[in-house]
């Protein structure tokens, strides 16, 4: 078995979540120039896109605040890095709904099958659950954002994709933080459950694609399967890292897509890593050309 990643204290999490807090003003979306769709297509792709987007911040955001909120008891500092955490899922609200009326757009109710999952999600009790679908959608989200500005060449969208894609990037490992700590005080069978759940999980979110390129691939120029094998990808990777979480992807998928486990690190992989977080304390040390 590989040895895990390396692992930052939560006390690290802290310090570099306020020095982010206090930079983050200075950073503003460039809206200055109108974008020159090559069709009404593309343009109504960009609106899903972005209002996807919208959701999962809106989602994020509560979810991270919730979680402060229970965890105060046994953990003081953990409550103020979650309650950052949430606060930067709430600048990217803010950035992402000035975005959608730029390019003249606005907020929409859910789609079936959007609905659905935040419904389910939103029933979810258990801290563990929740940390660990928050983890999964955070990971489908840089791999979404990291690829759709592989892609897209309008520049004010470039800049929107790679805000968050540094960002959700760093949010990953932050949700490892949280999943260890969670897990600490979790039994065996707690963390059976949640290896199924990790699953179950796994096969939704590869299948997602099939619901959202319909709607957004005319905007972000992803595949089915392209898109399907990044999330496959990116959600095995990264625990194939942290061996210690006891998670692991199911096989026969991977096989499926014609993924190898021991394909599963690389530059790709490493972008959501301890180190690229350490990177990304200081956003303005990391460039969209660097994502
Ligand atoms: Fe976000
Ligand atoms: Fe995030």
């Amino acid at each position: 078995m590989k040895s895990s990643a390396p692992q930052r204290s939560t006390a690290w999490w802290l310090a570099t979540l306020r020095r982010r807090r206090e930079r983050q003003d200075d950073e503003q979306l460039d809206l200055s120039q109108p974008i020159q769709w090559s069709s009404p297509r593309e343009k109504e792709a960009a609106i899903a896109f972005f209002n996807a987007a919208f959701r999962a911040e809106e989602s994020g955001l509560r979810q991270a605040h919730e979680l402060a909120a229970s965890v105060h008891e046994w953990d003081p500092d953990l409550t103020e890095v979650l309650r950052l955490y949430g606060d930067e899922e709430g600048w990217h609200r803010e950035l992402l709904t000035e975005f959608l009326r730029y390019i003249g757009g606005e907020v929409r109710p859910m789609g079936r099958v959007t609905r659905t999952f935040y419904r389910l999600y939103g029933r979810a009790r258990r801290m563990e659950t929740i940390v660990l679908t928050n983890l999964m959608f955070e990971t489908i989200g840089s791999t979404t954002y990291r690829m759709a500005l592989r892609n897209v060449r309008h520049p004010a969208a470039r800049q929107m994709l790679g805000i968050l894609t540094r960002d959700e990037s760093f949010h990953v490992p932050l949700n490892v933080h949280f999943l260890r700590r969670v897990l600490e005080r979790r039994s065996a069978i707690e963390r059976l459950r949640l290896a199924l759940l990790y699953r179950l999980l796994f096969v939704s979110l590869v299948l997602l694609p099939l619901a959202s390129r319909p709607k957004a691939m005319a905007f972000d120029g992803i595949s089915r399967r392209d898109l399907a094998r990044g999330y496959a990808r990116m959600l095995a990777g990264l625990f194939e890292r942290e061996p210690d979480l006891g998670l692991r992807a199911p096989g026969l998928v991977l096989r499926v897509l014609g993924i190898r486990r021991s394909d599963l690190d690389d530059a790709e992989l490493a972008q959501t890593s301890i180190e690229a977080a350490e990177r990304a304390a200081d956003r303005t040390q990391v460039t969209v050309s660097a994502l």
